[in-house]
């Protein structure tokens, strides 16, 4: 192998080695679920749990690989900020309700990132309308 190349790996081994040292994306907390919304159906909620609640409660899964920089970084600020937005688990304090069902319809939400590593997360479009009208009669629009 050149030696540029073998130099090049060994430093990126090196580095990705490194990076695990970082703090920041280890804290994997769960809060207490403080209070869930009044579901108009159990339907809309299961397809929320499925593609809104990692990033969206207090009942994030931590899949093995969030334990592993950088991805654990993108995770726990997609969570933290997630939770700030709209927290499913703690409906007294969503801040964007009303647009829950908009991004739905738009595509925006779930992130596409998402959708393509969890296929539970990717919806049909039954489903996306199915979704959308649910959320818009649980937290208006
Ligand atoms: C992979 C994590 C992740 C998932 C899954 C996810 N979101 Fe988000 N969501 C975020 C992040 C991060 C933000 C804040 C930053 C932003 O606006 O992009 C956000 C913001 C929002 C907002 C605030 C408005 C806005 O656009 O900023 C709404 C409403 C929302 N999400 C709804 C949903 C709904 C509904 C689902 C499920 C269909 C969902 N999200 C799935 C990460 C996620």
């Amino acid at each position: 192998m050149r030696t540029w190349i073998r130099r090049s790996l060994i430093a990126l081994a090196v580095l990705a080695v490194v990076i695990q040292v970082v703090p920041y994306g280890r804290d994997h907390s769960n809060p207490p679920v403080v209070e869930e919304p009044a579901w108009d159906s159990p339907q809309t909620r299961e397809l929320a749990v499925a593609a809104c609640y990692d990033c969206h409660s207090n009942e994030t899964e931590w899949y093995w690989y969030t334990n592993i920089a950088p991805i654990s970084w993108m995770t726990q600020h997609d969570v933290e900020e997630g939770r700030h937005k709209l927290n499913f688990s703690d409906v007294q304090r969503i801040r964007e309700a009303d647009e829950a069902a908009e991004t739905v319809r738009e595509g925006s939400m779930p992130p596409w990132y998402y959708a393509v590593v969890h296929s539970k997360a990717r919806l049909s479009d039954a489903q996306i309308q199915a979704l959308e009208a649910g959320l818009a009669a649980t937290l208006g629009r």
